[in-house]
């Protein structure tokens, strides 16, 4: 039985990572530490907070005196670190948020956690694992080779720089104090739960609410997308098992650039509407609604700063050393998480109020179609 702290749990993977977490391993206990940002949402906790199944705490990994007690209180002998700013545009739009979370934070988290383990003399049976991004090594042209573990980094948006400076301090902390630490860096995640101010949340509901699908640039920029019911299988993997010191990178071999994500976003919902009547009367906006194609929505903007062209992973590590791979195709996946977002309307109005309005007005008030 292990003692387990996940910081930003109330984040979208960490959501998702709790739940497989408590599924899997039963009798471990956990913490989730969450500073509940506009990111977070412990709705879909709450059964297992109810249950004692889980101890939610509210707070910042940057308090090192919370960070300190938490430790001294729980005991913990593993360390899943996911609290992080995580979004580029935000990133690009407002940077110091970034630096104070992903590089003072984990630095925080890091140092009381090697304090922790070191007087209590747990440091022999801990494991820390900091959950990073493939955005840490820049980007690719259309025939690179993907990234493997030893890709220089390039960062080239504040978010990927502070992930990339995060990435350094773990590591320097496993050279420098012996702190069992390991690395994962993943490609685009998406699935249940994931806020929609990211790519594939945003489209669905902007095409339910008959809004105009913002595609940056010409669309062509690549990414790989992973469902995240892969990625926590991995880091799982990952945490137990992984060598100390390691980094694994985590992908899902689903290479598609914007255009056809959106593309396929739109066809699922036009199938959708086909399929389900009651659909029309619930989202009389959508053009899929009146037999109207949701292409017809597509737009391109201007495009983001800096944009990174591709990012590919190449995840043979992961799969030679722990046998670990990913099983959801992307087609399937992509179905299962529209279908999601459509019988989970409730979740996505509540996050979509407030604070998110006031980022749509920022972010997309500025791009011009192009
Ligand atoms: P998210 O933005 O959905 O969730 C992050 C969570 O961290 C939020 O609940 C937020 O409240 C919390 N948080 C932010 N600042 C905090 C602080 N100072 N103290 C405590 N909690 C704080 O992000 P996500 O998509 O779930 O990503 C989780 C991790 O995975 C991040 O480290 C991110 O860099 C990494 N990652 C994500 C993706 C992806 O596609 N989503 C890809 C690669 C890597
Ligand atoms: P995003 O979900 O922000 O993830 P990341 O930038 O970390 O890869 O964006 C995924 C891709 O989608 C990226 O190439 C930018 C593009 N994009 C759009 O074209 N329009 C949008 O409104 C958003 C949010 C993203």
């Amino acid at each position: 039985m292990q003692h387990v702290l996940i910081t930003g749990g109330a984040g979208f993977i960490g959501q998702n990572l709790v739940h497989a977490w408590c599924k899997a391993r039963p009798d471990d206990r956990l913490v989730v530490v969450d500073a509940m940002t506009y990111a977070a949402n412990v709705r879909s906790l709450e059964p297992l907070i109810t249950d004692r199944r889980i101890q939610f705490v509210r707070g910042d990994i940057g308090d090192a005196a919370l960070m300190r007690r938490l430790f001294d209180e729980h005991h913990f002998t593993r360390v899943a670190h996911l609290a992080a700013e995580s979004h580029v545009d935000r990133s690009i739009a407002d940077p110091e948020a970034f630096l104070q979370t992903n590089v003072l934070g984990t630095f925080t988290l890091l140092k009381t956690a090697l304090d922790a383990w070191r007087s209590s003399g747990a440091i022999d049976r801990a494991r820390f694992l900091h959950v990073s991004t493939d955005e840490v090594y820049g980007s690719l042209g259309p025939d690179d080779p993907a990234f493997t573990e030893s890709s220089p980094y390039r960062p080239n948006s504040p978010y990927a720089a502070s992930k990339a400076a995060s990435d350094h301090l773990v590591r320097a902390f496993v050279a420098t104090y012996a702190m069992p630490a390991l690395i994962t860096n993943c490609s685009n995640n998406y699935g249940p739960y994931q806020h929609p101010e990211k790519l594939i949340p945003l489209m669905i509901i902007h095409a339910l609410e008959g809004k105009p699908l913002p595609v940056y640039g010409d669309g062509s920029n690549v990414r790989d997308w992973l469902h995240v019911s892969d990625h926590c299988g991995a880091l799982m993997s990952v945490i137990e098992r992984g060598r100390i010191g390691e980094t694994y990178n985590v992908g899902g071999g689903n290479e598609r650039n914007n255009r056809e994500v959106v593309g396929l976003i739109c066809e699922t919902l036009d199938e959708a509407f086909a399929a389900h009547k009651d659909l029309a009367s619930r989202f009389p906006s959508c053009p899929a609604a009146s037999g109207t194609g949701c292409h017809s929505l597509i737009g391109f903007v201007t495009d983001r700063p800096g944009h990174d062209h591709r990012y590919a992973i190449d995840a043979g590590k992961l799969a030679t050393e722990l046998d670990s791979r990913c099983s959801v195709g992307f087609e399937s996946g992509l179905r299962q998480t529209v279908h999601w977002y459509l019988a989970h309307e409730d979740w996505w109005r509540d996050v979509t109020s407030g604070a998110y309005r006031a980022w749509i007005d920022k972010n997309y008030g500025f791009r011009i179609a192009v």
